[in-house]
């Protein structure tokens, strides 16, 4: 089983350009509750590095790309991000890792919850417990 679940997002062009819309259920497997993005990256700089107890989200780089590698525990996969027409689905217990930011970066991540820190798993062996203690 893959851990890498991509949604493609249908462009709407034109001669002037494109457009994506995307709208909670519809074009993404919840309701949207919460969006961030991330820009700026440092050169070299590694985030992430958690788990969510209880929170999905779908990633999207809207400009630029970086690298995402997903963990459920069992396996690891990486992804490149470089699209602003794929959305990488994240679920919950899934441990994260984003790196190799082009300077140009812009990813842009919708939630299905509002930011809620005691939903972090910031350390990797208490993740691993998580995880097992659930299968
Ligand atoms: P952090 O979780 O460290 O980012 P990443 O996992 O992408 O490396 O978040 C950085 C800071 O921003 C941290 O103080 C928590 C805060 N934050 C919010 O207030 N709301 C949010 O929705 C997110 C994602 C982070």
């Amino acid at each position: 089983m893959t851990l890498i679940k991509t949604i493609p997002f249908k462009p709407l062009g034109d001669e002037r350009g494109s457009l994506v819309a995307l709208e909670g259920v519809r074009s993404l497997p919840f309701d949207i509750r919460r969006v961030y993005y991330i820009f700026g990256t440092k050169e070299g700089v590694s985030r992430g590095f958690h788990a969510h107890i209880n929170l999905k989200q779908v990633a999207v780089c809207v400009t630029g790309s970086c690298r995402f590698l997903l963990d459920d525990g069992f396996s690891k996969e990486e992804f490149v991000l470089d699209s602003p027409t794929t959305g990488l689905v994240i679920e919950n217990l899934i441990w994260r890792e984003m790196y190799d930011f082009s300077p140009d970066c812009v990813l842009m991540v919708l939630a299905d919850q509002y930011y809620d820190e005691s939903d972090y798993i910031r350390n990797y062996e208490d993740f691993l417990e998580r995880v097992n203690a659930e299968n």
